[in-house]
């Protein structure tokens, strides 16, 4: 990893993504049991989950973020255990039908190969587990979705493999998700390309 993806780009992801925070907290609380966050970078969301959290493992490809999300919980106390690792979500290190919960929130964005990291979201979550998540994605606006193809190669470089144009709800059903609770919603207080947002529960 570079200098400006270990230092530089997970200081600029924090405060773009401050904006969404409270929405993610508030959906967060719907977390339950053993929870497995996926791509939970520098670990912003760990003080969001609640009572009905049994366990949270995180797990994040770059150790640099990880590394700040290890000092997010050595200043916090928790009620429950928090293991965070380095790990792929599209190889995850788990066996199957051993998560209550999966935590996706704006990583859907960056993952290569989106349908293998939902597969394994699918494999290692319990019948009728959910995926809790949080996701920009591609505009239903013809216009504003031609603009997001058009700027996407630049943006995927500077933030580091995100993209503006997944279409993340279609991903999940193909990977045998339904939804239990779905809002698609362009959020006021963003740019247009990142406004597009699905957020909600899907479950297994
Ligand atoms: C925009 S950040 C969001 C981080 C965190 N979920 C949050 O809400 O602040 C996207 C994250 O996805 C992670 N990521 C990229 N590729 C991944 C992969 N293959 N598996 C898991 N996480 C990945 C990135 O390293 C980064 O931490």
């Amino acid at each position: 990893m570079s200098f400006y993806e270990d230092r530089i780009f997970p200081i600029f992801m924090e405060l773009a993504t401050k904006t969404f925070r409270r929405e993610i907290a508030d959906l967060l609380g719907s977390a339950e049991g053993r929870v497995l966050e996926i791509g939970a970078g520098t670990g912003a969301n760990l003080g969001f989950y609640s009572a009905g959290v049994s366990e949270v493992v995180g797990i994040e490809p770059v150790a640099a973020m990880l590394d700040k999300a290890h000092g997010v919980v050595a200043r916090a106390g928790y009620d429950f255990p928090i293991t965070l690792q380095v790990g792929d979500a599209r190889d995850l290190p788990f066996d199957d039908a051993s998560f209550d919960s999966v935590v996706a929130c704006l990583v859907f964005c960056t993952i290569p190969q989106p349908e293998k990291a939902a597969a394994e979201m699918h494999r290692v979550l319990k019948p009728g587990g959910k995926v809790v998540f949080y996701e920009h994605v591609a505009s239903s606006r013809p216009g504003v979705h031609a603009w997001q193809k058009r700027i996407n190669p630049l943006w995927r470089k500077l933030a580091c493999g995100c993209e503006i144009t997944r279409d993340t709800r279609q991903l999940f059903e193909r990977a045998g998700f339904s939804y239990q609770q779905i809002s698609d919603f362009e959020h006021p207080k963003v740019p247009p390309l990142m406004a597009p947002i699905i957020s909600g529960i899907a479950v297994k």
